[in-house]
């Protein structure tokens, strides 16, 4: 007897014509994100100008022959982009160009991420859930959110998986252990220079990393942290755009994957991971910022874990993303947007 066939579920990607949106896509529509067994609906969200990269992409997803792919539908229109949608990837975003100063910045992509929230609030499904991936990715979460009242304030979250993937990977770089071996790495703050990517809590095959990297560093271990790892984490978006000449692409589509996947699936039994949620006033973080923490899901939702020492150095770096996210949030009140 055939097994009962499951249910779509509707995913919308915004900027889907885009970098991130070409590599993201077709690891959707193969079950990376949902399951194996999971059969989706995509819904393509572009401008105008990008609707032609996105029809291509669709002949592609066509040719691919995926199993699971029910439906793939294009648009320009917010309201027919999240409709009854289950899950949306806010991807894009108004990048940033020359002579542009942050302010305009914000308030380019503030009227992006309003009307998409608000659109989102009107005519998505019940259980919706937002990720944001577009820059800068916490605000404009934050922008989103407001402008969805009806939604609650834990269904959205900003993209730092690839911070905290990053994070991993530079990690097991230096202790030469595979990736896996390694447990408990924070990015705490701003998808941003600011960020503070934090191993105090991690953990390498069991025992504590501080003990493992001071074994090679010796009493240099802070040194290290300040002067190489902590930088190139935070600035590893500006190291890929120098070298590839435009902005990360395959590893930000697989972490907006690994973020989605876990938060339907749940993270399992590998300690925590990280994703900017809007704060309950965790860790002294002001309520309502959209803030970065060590986070869990067990299929449910993300939580923040709660409870962590933060020495001062790392309340020093944490006090100053967040006063980062405060300015962004002043500005964009400014605007009128909040
Ligand atoms: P891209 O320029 O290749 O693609 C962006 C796409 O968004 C374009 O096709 C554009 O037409 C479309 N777009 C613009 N405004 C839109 C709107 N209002 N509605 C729907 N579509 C719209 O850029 P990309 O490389 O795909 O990057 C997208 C965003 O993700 C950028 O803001 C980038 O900075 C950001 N990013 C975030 C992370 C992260 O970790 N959070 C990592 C990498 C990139
Ligand atoms: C990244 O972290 O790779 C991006 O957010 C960088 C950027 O500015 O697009």
């Amino acid at each position: 007897m055939d097994a009962t066939p499951q249910t779509p579920t509707t995913v919308t990607i915004t900027g889907a014509g885009g970098q991130i949106g070409y590599a993201l896509l077709f690891r959707i529509a193969s079950g990376a994100m949902l399951g194996a067994d999971r059969p989706v609906r995509l819904r393509l969200l572009e401008i105008p100008q990008g609707i032609k990269a996105a029809e291509g992409t669709a002949l592609e997803l066509q040719d691919c022959a995926f199993p699971l792919l029910q439906e793939v539908e294009i648009t320009d229109d917010p309201r027919v982009a999240f409709d009854a949608t289950d899950i949306a990837l806010l991807v894009g975003a108004r990048p940033r160009t020359a002579g542009m100063e942050r302010g305009d910045l914000l308030a380019a992509n503030a009227g992006i991420f309003g009307p998409q929230g608000a659109a989102l609030n009107d005519v998505a499904a019940d259980g919706v859930r937002v990720l944001v991936v577009g820059n800068p990715a916490n605000t404009n979460a934050l922008i989103a959110a407001a402008a969805a009242p009806d939604i609650p304030a834990d269904r959205f979250a900003a993209l730092t998986r690839l911070d905290h993937d990053r994070a991993l990977a530079q990690l097991a770089a230096e202790l030469e252990c595979p990736v896996s071996d390694l447990q408990n790495v924070t990015i705490w703050g701003n998808h941003s220079a600011t960020q503070y990517p934090d191993i105090d809590h991690a953990t390498v095959a069991g025992r504590p990393v501080r003990e493992a990297l001071a074994e090679r560093r010796g009493d240099a271990v802070d040194t290290w942290l300040d002067e190489e790892y902590i930088p190139r984490v935070a600035r590893r978006g500006a190291e890929i755009i120098a070298v590839r000449g435009s902005s990360s692409a395959a590893s930000a589509a697989n972490a907006a994957i690994a973020h989605v996947r876990d938060l339907v699936s749940g993270n399992g039994s590998r300690g925590w991971t990280s994703a900017a949620l809007i704060s309950r006033g965790e860790y002294g973080v002001p309520e309502g910022l959209v803030c970065s923490f060590p986070v869990t899901s067990d299929g449910t939702g993300y939580r923040v874990v709660e409870g962590l020492e933060l020495g001062g150095r790392g309340r020093g770096r944490l006090d100053a993303s967040v006063a980062e996210l405060v300015a962004e949030r002043e500005a964009v009140r400014e605007l009128g947007v909040l």
